[in-house]
């Protein structure tokens, strides 16, 4: 008995990287798996086939069931298409792992529109896209689903030369707060996992090189958990996975401090010397 038995998964950008962990491990839990991935470059120039076509020939030979998909996560024409192509290919969609993604490092003073756009574009863009597809087909069939998203570190807490990333990953945990939200009463949960490992996108960092145990591998279970029955009603969380450490990102609100009635608002003066007590967790 595999924890995906009868599920229908898709996996955008799983070409190669994290994607690719993710649906070998979803497929080898017995879930039928679209492998979606444009087969671009790093920052996202160009197209080709073979890495799609490479992971699901992969999955089949281990015994699993898998499809491609070529299409761009990043237009409505290319999200319609890829819930499309797992629906003609198993008959139906059960859990959807946004995933895809480009990169286009720039200090904040030096990047422009197009890099800005671009990124913006894939990540959030396409996050919404497919999510919106998949739900509207989720809805459609009946029985509930799971979308699991992907954060990052930078959007979190953001990072240095990664304005234009750190925007849409951080929009991705609004999307994914809001869509948990909206999607409860269709039995969808929404969660997301914020990755570390050492892939295309990450191996030319300091902090990778000589290291081998931050793998796409680690990440995988993570995205597993959250796309079974294992994950239960849990919804709106943000899993963050680096090698053999999990913890979790929480947007915390402080109590606050108030001010009585009779005084007025509160003066900018004020906000300075209370600026240690608003801000206490
Ligand atoms: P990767 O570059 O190996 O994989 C990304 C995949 O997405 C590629 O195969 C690419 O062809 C595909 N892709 C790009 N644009 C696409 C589009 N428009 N439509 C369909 N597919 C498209 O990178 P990696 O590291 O595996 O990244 C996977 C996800 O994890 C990304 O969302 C990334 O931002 C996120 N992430 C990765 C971290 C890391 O440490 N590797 C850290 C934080 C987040």
């Amino acid at each position: 008995m595999g924890l995906l038995d009868g599920k229908v998964a898709i996996v955008t950008g799983s070409g190669g990287g994290i994607g690719r962990a993710h649906a070998m491990l979803l497929a080898s839990e017995g879930a039928k798996v679209l492998i979606n991935d444009l087969g671009g470059t790093r920052d996202g120039a160009g197209n080709d086939a073979s890495a799609a076509n490479q992971v699901a020939e992969e999955i089949k030979k281990a015994g699993g069931q898998a499809a491609p998909n070529y299409a761009s996560v990043a237009t409505a024409e290319g999200a319609a298409a890829i819930v499309k192509g797992a629906v003609d290919a198993f008959g139906k969609v059960d859990i959807l792992v946004n995933n895809a993604g480009i990169l286009r490092d720039k200090s904040f003073l030096k990047m422009d529109e197009a890099m800005f756009d671009t990124v913006i574009a894939v990540h959030l863009k396409g996050t919404y896209l497919c999510s919106q597809a998949f739900a509207k087909q989720v809805v459609t069939q009946g029985g509930g689903g799971r979308i699991v998203n992907t954060t990052s570190v930078s959007g979190m807490l953001g990072n240095f030369g990664q304005a234009n990333y750190s925007a849409a990953k951080a929009g991705i945990y609004g999307l994914t707060r809001t869509t948990s939200i909206e999607l409860q009463k269709h039995r969808i949960t929404v969660n997301a996992i914020a990755p570390i490992a050492k892939t295309r996108m990450t191996e030319d960092l300091p902090m990778f090189q000589g290291i081998d145990t931050l793998t796409p591998a680690h990440i995988a279970p993570a995205a597993l958990f959250l796309a079974s029955d294992l994950c239960g009603d849990r919804t709106g969380h943000i899993l963050a996975v680096a090698g053999a450490r999990l913890y979790a990102f929480k947007v915390i609100e402080t109590p606050g401090k108030f001010k009585d009635a009779d005084k007025g608002v509160w003066t900018a003066k004020e906000i300075a010397e209370n600026w240690e007590a608003i801000n206490k967790a």
